[in-house]
């Protein structure tokens, strides 16, 4: 087992480069699946869910392969429509895959994604819009076996959630169906664009991506395109936090202050300052954070889900009161009770979750509960006194490429031992 050993009260100064989104990269490669040919995905982190993806694409019969930032994909050997469990249980949103290979196919077998930490992380709202485009899915005995009749058909498709996932399984069957489809109320997240700007470079007739109604006119044919994956948000606010928990200067290189327009303010509400040029987002933090008042996590472009744990992390040290408030998940505070072993004051009622700001937080053996969670440890962790040794590690390794590395070389004392 690896643990991560974290010497805190270093400050951060300097730069880091910032890598292309993996949840754009993921519903992208599963795109390559529809689209005839080779497509060279350019951007694309070196994470572990990208190498579950890879390893989908090739048991489907595609030809991958990956160099540093860059997967090529050759769908023309695609030769099957199944994902066997051990794939699927690599990684939850393999849920992605289903869209474009039942479209591609005309079938497509897998087991029930399950859910994972955050949750139950339920597949109706997919299920319900495959379903209106023609597809016929027996669920049976944790299956979800696939059919359709024919060319998937067009129709109006109304979510009652912006499920990003789901947004992304319709544009990925819709593209190809005959007729137009319309999804009201889809996720405008920037990785929706992402897709959808990969999909129409391959021919697909694409409007209002980004937007609350986007509509898609089925084309018969899509051909595969080069394209270069979006710079990961998440990263981004995760490198700030770091930044700011430790009185640091950081630049962040490649980030996009577009997309996190609205997680921003909170970092100014924190003391911290924030300067823009050209390809470059540098954040300036005082010695002591002040606290952020409230934070609500909603659909893009309200605050993201997946930056409240790091921020999180950060309202431990802050001078007063930070409410959160969790509107997307169910249940994605587990870090909460790892941050109080660290000496954090949080009080989580439900979907609330109020952190007192204390004086210094102090190391501690904790273990990361999911993704996001064991970024709030790490960002915890450089700010405490003393050795915070992180264990579980396997869910940072999922989604930040290079995080030790990259903390190291901003100042940052921590190392990987087995
Ligand atoms: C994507 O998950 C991201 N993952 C998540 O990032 C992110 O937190 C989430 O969008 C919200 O922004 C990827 O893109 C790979 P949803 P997804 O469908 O698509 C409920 C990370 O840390 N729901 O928008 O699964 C669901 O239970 C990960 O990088 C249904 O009820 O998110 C949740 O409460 C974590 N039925 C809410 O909607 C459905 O059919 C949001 O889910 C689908 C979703």
């Amino acid at each position: 087992m690896e643990i991560l050993k974290i010497e805190g009260g270093r400050r951060l100064d300097g730069a880091v480069t910032i890598h292309g989104a993996k949840n754009s990269a993921l519903p992208l490669l599963a795109a390559t699946l529809l689209a005839h040919g080779i497509s060279e995905i350019s951007n694309c982190p070196q994470l572990s869910d990208v190498a579950a993806s890879v390893n989908i694409l090739r048991h489907l019969g595609c030809t991958v392969t990956r160099s540093q930032d860059r997967v090529v994909v050759d769908s023309t050997p695609l030769c099957r429509s199944g994902v066997p469990d051990g794939l699927m249980r690599e990684m939850r949103s393999s849920i992605i895959f289903l869209g474009a290979l039942v479209a591609r196919t005309g079938e497509a077998h897998m087991s029930f994604p399950g859910g994972c930490e955050l949750g139950a992380r339920p597949i109706d709202l997919h299920l319900a819009a495959l379903r209106q485009l023609g597809v016929e899915i027996v669920e049976e005995r944790g299956r979800l076996e696939c059919r359709t009749y024919g060319r998937l058909k067009g129709t109006a498709i109304a979510l009652d959630f912006p499920s990003v996932g789901a947004t992304e399984n319709i544009l990925l069957a819709a593209s190809t169906a005959e007729g137009k489809t319309t999804i009201l109320n889809a996720a405008r997240e920037p990785e929706i664009v992402d897709l959808c700007t990969y999909l129409i470079r391959c021919g697909a007739k694409i409007h209002g991506a980004g937007e609350g109604a986007i509509t898609v006119e089925g084309v018969e044919r899509l051909e595969a395109a080069p394209y270069r994956v979006m710079p990961d948000r998440i990263e981004t606010v995760t490198y700030l936090a770091a930044g700011a928990v430790t009185g640091g200067r950081l630049a962040l290189r490649g980030a996009e202050p577009e997309h996190i327009a609205t997680v921003l303010p909170s970092f100014e509400e924190a003391g911290c300052t924030l300067a823009y040029t050209p390809g470059e987002l540098r954040i300036t933090a005082p010695k002591r954070l002040r606290r952020i008042r409230s934070i609500r996590t909603m659909p893009y472009p309200g605050f993201p889900t997946d930056a409240q744990a790091p921020l999180m992390a950060m309202t431990c040290v802050a001078d007063g009161t930070s409410v959160f408030v969790e509107n997307i998940f169910e249940n994605r505070y587990k870090h909460a009770g790892e941050l109080i072993r660290m000496g954090a004051n949080i009080k989580v009622e439900g979907r609330v979750a109020v952190v007192e700001g204390v004086p210094a937080l102090s190391g501690a053996p904790v273990e990361c509960t999911d993704l996001r969670g064991g970024a709030a440890l790490v960002i915890a962790g450089l700010a405490a006194e003393g050795t915070t040794s992180l264990r579980e590690l396997h869910h940072l390794d999922r989604g930040y490429e290079g995080l030790e590395a990259a903390l190291r070389g901003v100042g940052a004392s921590l190392q990987r031992i087995k």
